[in-house]
């Protein structure tokens, strides 16, 4: 008798593993990290608390936070080499690319495994920032700056970006940014991680991995398709012919749909609450991103949201990017060095009871087959 076997492409609805770093509430719209709603940790929390909330699973008391911070500070100092590597580098590979390289560089000679090495973990989202921003800095045709002892990690980036040259309202949007972004269960690109550090590959090397799965569309890469969609619509008024042709040639819009949320993405909610605030200082090329975005929100009620398919977070993150003045190859980016925060602490809490990940195929194929040597096999 055949024993039956179920294939379940995509692993939909299969639990990998146990976790307290996050919760997505998806019946009622909502995101939790370690326990605590991140519209109330994006309203009174920094990106550095959250990153210590996710690998502690508790919020930092005083005097253990300023260390933690310290921490942060140093570790986004720059080596020698990876500073070379960006100007060698910078202008000839992509953003994304250059960053697994560079973090990559910081993996050699380690070794995986430990539950507790929290320096790693940080020192790995502390480079990772530095990283992008000095890719950026050196792009444009500036020098390193190094990190400011007196700046939070989100001023640290726009500092080391721009020198100098950003408005205090950016650093709050960064910051905001940098904690909706933090975590989101087991998505594709943490997965990626879970495998590469099940392993026993360096937490590096592990993050490698991730980056390189968060890079595609359907995932991190979402945010600079819609916005070079946006761009490519270029009117509001187009966008319901534009809507209607997308999807009648079963394209997919993107910044719309969600693998777990079948209805509003809530991350997507906090975004909007966010735009709205700076509404009125919109102007130019962001501004026609915005009202397109709008049109694209509005028209999909009509033609998406009755098959459950809602606006997500990547609808919504190319007017902040671009607001506080990020190159549109960056978006990406952003979202893994924020994103390193969630693999770092998932990592972490893997290695405590570590299993390596390895799932089963089903062949499908002919077999045994008989080997035909290549003068046996004809010309054709
Ligand atoms: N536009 C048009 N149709 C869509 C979309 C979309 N954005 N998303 C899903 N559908 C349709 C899809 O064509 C399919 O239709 P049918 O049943 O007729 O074949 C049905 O909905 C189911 O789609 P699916 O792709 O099998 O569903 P999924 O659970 O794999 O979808 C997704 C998740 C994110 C891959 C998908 O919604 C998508 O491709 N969205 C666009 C890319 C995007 O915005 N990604 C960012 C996700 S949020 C950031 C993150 O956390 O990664």
């Amino acid at each position: 008798m055949t024993e039956h076997k179920t294939v379940l492409k995509g692993l939909e609805g299969v639990y990998v593993t146990e976790s307290g770093v996050s919760l997505i509430d998806t019946e009622n719209g909502a995101l939790y990290y370690a326990g605590y709603d991140l519209r109330e940790l994006v309203e009174h929390s920094s990106f550095e608390e959250v990153m210590f909330l996710l690998i502690h699973k508790r919020l930092p008391l005083r005097q253990e936070f300023s260390e933690f911070r310290e921490l942060i500070r140093r570790s986004m100092e720059l080596e020698p080499i990876h500073i070379e590597a960006i100007h060698r580098y910078a202008r000839i590979v992509d953003v994304l690319t250059l960053l697994v390289i560079l973090i990559s560089l910081k993996g050699t000679g380690r070794q995986g495994g430990d539950p507790r090495d929290v320096n790693s973990a940080v020192d790995i989202v502390a480079k990772m920032g530095s990283f992008l921003s000095t890719i950026v800095r050196i792009k444009e045709g500036g020098d390193y700056v190094p990190p400011r002892s007196d700046f939070s990690y989100a001023e640290n980036l726009l500092n080391m970006m721009n020198g100098g040259n950003y408005e205090d309202e950016h650093v709050e949007i960064l910051d905001d940014l940098l904690i909706i972004h933090a975590d989101h269960g087991i998505s594709a690109s943490t997965f990626a991680a879970l495998v590469a550090a099940s392993t026993l590959s360096d937490m590096y090397s592990s993050v490698a991995a991730a980056i390189l799965a968060l890079k595609g569309p359907l995932h991190g890469g979402a945010s600079e398709a819609s916005y070079e969609q946006a761009l490519n619509i270029g009117d509001p008024a187009k966008v319901p012919a534009w809507l209607e042709a997308t999807l009648s040639q079963k394209k997919k819009v993107m910044g719309f749909g969600h693998r777990v949320y079948k209805i509003y993405d809530p991350r997507a909610v906090v975004l909007k609450e966010i735009i709205a605030k700076y509404l009125d200082r919109m102007d130019g090329k962001v501004r026609l991103v915005y009202e397109i975005t709008k049109a694209l929100e509005d028209y999909g009620q009509k033609y998406l949201a009755p098959r459950g398919i809602f606006p997500n977070l990547d609808l919504w993150t190319p007017i902040l990017y671009r607001m506080i003045g990020l190159p549109s190859d960056t978006f990406t980016a952003l979202f893994a060095v924020s994103r390193s925060a969630g693999w770092t602490a998932h990592i972490l809490e893997y290695w405590r009871d570590n299993r390596l990940i390895r799932p089963l195929h089903l062949y499908v194929g002919e077999y045994p087959r008989k080997y035909i040597p290549m003068e046996l096999r004809g010309d054709s």
